[in-house]
């Protein structure tokens, strides 16, 4: 029966690989997450058949992580999914902690330098040292306790910065960076001394508080706004910790899977850096959109139109064009279904109706697309922002709900701007161009918008849902 592992390994790492390509498009994604869950759980019955089927506490697992994981998915809303994949990182990392600790324990028991009673007999335990041992299994240990220790308490960390739990600004302190440095040279010399010499059992407790502090020391000084860019390179971390684990205890999937997870999350990573022009070293140590109110660049001059939305009405009615341009505040105000239902109605009214998506819109990755999928908007009248952007003089109505920092022209315009370079979706080309928010408040940046004071700008005040929902009355009332 052995034999079947590696090659049911292998069906389930090309099941991984296929099932991540079709996560890249809206149409296939459904697909693919089905594609990976089916790799995985061939994997799991692939490890099963390989352990003669020794699943009493795997089942005990499996159970209590079914039942947790239909729980979160039942009650957690989806503005809260940064949250949770915080959260999901954490674990992975603490996983694989413990993957490194259980081989280590188990072979310092044996070896007579543990704290542990040996669960070995001498015989045993020289096998499994023979199997385990040497220089790069120490080394391997040391990468998974160190890797996974910290991305569990950064994703903790980030996890209380997103839900509020922990402050949101950056916190600093004088000597940050001293400590920070002996903490890592400390990481460095434990490593080397280890490696060469893994019976110094001190060394992985050491290092095991060392890294817990490390994730801490990481993710503190970076603002809240920032954490998803920090998710996304935890999430990378943690297949880094999966692959080292992996290493560990010989499980060549575990060292596949680490590796996938590892790449994908580090090349989101750079999507997400590059969609907001800003580099990685940036979002990890400027502490980038915490102070808050700045107004950055050149002093904006106009006025604010203020508009009510029976007004709005009589614009939208003769408009043959529109184009949606959402932002985190439809997230917040959870106006997307109310969204699709204007979008009807204009359709119905012989209006063209497109949604410009910036890739950074929102607080999360796809963000948009997730809550406007969630309202059965087609994916058809989607579209990306350099599709849609060179479309948008002619365009008669842009129609921004809850968006701010990504159609904020200063992107393009001003160079004293501190979000100058970063690609938008050029909003204020459009004929006309509504601005639904609640107040003039700024947005992720902390920069005022130059969008709201153009000729061709109307504010509409209040929350995204009950005005698109005012404009949908009105539309009805016209009709009946
Ligand atoms: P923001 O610039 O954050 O602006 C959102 C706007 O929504 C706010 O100005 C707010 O104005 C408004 N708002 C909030 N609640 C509302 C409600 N209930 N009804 C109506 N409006 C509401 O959002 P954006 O344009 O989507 O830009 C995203 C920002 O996040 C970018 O700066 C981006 O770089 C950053 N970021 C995104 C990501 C990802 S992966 N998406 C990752 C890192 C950083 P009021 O308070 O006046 O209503």
């Amino acid at each position: 029966m052995i034999f079947i592992t590696p090659i049911l390994y292998i069906i389930s790492a090309i099941l991984f690989v296929f099932g991540i390509k079709q996560l890249s498009k809206a149409t296939t994604a459904r697909r693919g997450n089905a594609t990976s869950a089916l790799g995985m759980l061939i994997a799991i019955i692939a490890t099963l058949v390989g352990h003669g089927f020794q699943f009493q506490w795997i089942i005990v697992g499996a159970l209590a992580g079914a039942i947790i994981g239909v729980l979160a998915s039942k009650l957690v809303k989806m503005t809260a999914m940064p949250e949770m994949v915080a959260l999901f990182n954490g674990f992975g990392g603490l996983a694989s902690l413990l993957v490194g600790w259980g081989t280590y324990q188990v072979v310092a028991d044996a070896m007579g330098v543990g704290w542990g009673v040996p669960a070995l007999d001498a015989a045993s335990a020289a096998k499994f040292m023979d199997d385990i041992g040497g220089g790069f299994s120490a080394a391997t240990i040391y990468l998974a306790i160190l890797i996974g220790g910290i991305t569990f308490t950064g994703s903790i960390i980030a996890w209380g910065k997103l839900s509020g739990v922990v402050t949101q600004k950056p916190v600093l302190f004088t000597g940050q960076n001293v400590v920070n440095f002996l903490i890592v040279l400390a990481i460095l010399v434990g490593a080397v001394w280890f490696t060469v010499d893994p019976e110094q059992y001190w060394i992985a407790v050491v290092a095991t508080g060392v890294a817990l502090v490390l994730g801490i020391m990481v993710v503190i000084p970076i603002g809240g706004a920032d954490m998803p860019v920090v998710i996304s390179l935890l999430n990378s971390y943690s297949g880094l910790a999966a692959c080292a684990a992996g290493f560990v205890i010989r499980n060549n999937l575990l060292i596949i899977t680490g590796a996938l997870v590892g790449a994908s999350g580090i090349i989101l990573t750079s999507i997400m850096c590059k969609a907001m022009n800003r580099s990685l070293g940036n979002v990890l140590f400027s502490g980038f959109g915490a102070a808050g109110g700045s107004t950055g660049g050149s002093a904006i001059e106009g006025e604010a139109k203020p508009m009510q939305p029976s007004d709005a009405y009589y614009i939208l009615e003769a408009a043959s064009s529109v184009v949606v341009v959402p932002g985190y505040g439809m997230a917040v105000a959870q106006a997307q279904h109310a969204v699709r239902e204007l979008a009807e109605m204009l359709e119905h009214n012989g209006t063209e109706v497109k949604y410009a998506i910036h890739p950074v819109a929102g607080r999360m990755p796809g963000h948009m697309n997730v809550l406007l999928a969630e309202a059965n908007v087609s994916y058809d009248q989607l579209v990306e922002m350099d599709s849609i952007n060179p479309t948008m003089e002619t365009v008669d109505v842009a129609i921004v709900i809850g968006a701010n920092d990504v159609v904020n022209p200063a992107a393009r315009e001003d160079e004293g701007s501190p979000i100058y370079g970063m690609p938008i979706i050029d909003a204020d080309k459009a004929r006309t161009c509504f601005i639904l928010k609640r107040s003039m408040a700024s947005g992720f940046a902390g920069i005022d918008n130059p969008l709201f004071f153009r000729d061709n700008s109307y504010m509409i005040f209040g929350d995204a849902k009950s005005t698109v929902e005012g404009l949908v009355t009105e539309f009805k009332e016209s009709a009946a």
